[in-house]
């Protein structure tokens, strides 16, 4: 099974994904975990790329396919190796990212970012996408990272969100929204009962 987590920047993605992987080693429950982008050597060089303030002339098409390079990577590298032999794969971000940051974000288009991923993904899609749901505006960030990134606008920050909205409406139940709780404990007994539900943790 293979479960990504996704969300705009300062929604707690990162504080969950601790408290989820806390609790699956609490009870035994073995998985892999990986983010994106990196998780493998190739991918973390591509990372430093992708991330370093100091490309200010990367293009978006240049920037999206660097992602899909450091997911094929991983995806090739990690993720099938490990659904292959039945492990439970929990990705920080993953294809939907991608299609919401560079499709939306960055305007190129859903269906451009899908076909650009799709010989990098090779037809791995997460079972279920938890999609930590806080808009830009609501988010818990007070600062901001110094990554290329997170340099953007609040109106590239919008889009993203929009973006990530208009996949879920069509994701046939995939993505999951979750509404973050003030009690970040509240927030992941949620995440944990839906991935119960799935029959994807015990
Ligand atoms: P990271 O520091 O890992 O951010 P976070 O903690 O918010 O997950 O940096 C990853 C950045 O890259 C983040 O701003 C989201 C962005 N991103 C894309 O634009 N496209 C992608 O396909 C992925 C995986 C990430």
């Amino acid at each position: 099974m293979f479960v990504s987590f996704e969300g705009c920047e300062g929604v707690g993605k990162s504080t969950q994904l601790r408290l989820l992987r806390e609790y699956l080693d609490r009870t035994g429950q073995d998985a892999i975990y990986v983010r994106e982008p990196g998780s493998t050597d190739i991918s973390e060089q591509i990372r430093n790329v992708i991330l370093d303030p100091a490309n200010t002339q990367m293009t978006y098409m240049t920037e999206a396919m660097l992602y899909a390079a450091s997911r094929a990577q991983l995806v090739r590298e990690v993720i099938k190796p490990a659904l292959a032999e039945g492990k439970l794969v929990i990705c920080d971000r993953y294809v939907d990212s991608s299609v919401a940051y560079q499709g939306y974000g960055r305007d190129m288009g859903a269906e451009l970012i899908k076909r650009i991923n799709a010989p990098a993904i090779e037809g791995c899609m997460p079972d279920l996408t938890v999609f930590i749901d806080l808009s830009p505006e609501h988010s818990w960030r007070t600062k901001r990272n110094d990554d290329r990134l997170e340099q953007e606008s609040n109106d590239f920050f919008n889009k993203v969100y929009q973006g990530f909205l208009n996949e879920i409406a069509t994701s046939n139940g995939r993505i999951v929204p979750i509404k973050p709780d003030i009690d970040k404990n509240v927030t992941s007994e949620k995440i944990i009962s839906l991935m119960r539900e799935r029959g994807m943790i015990k």
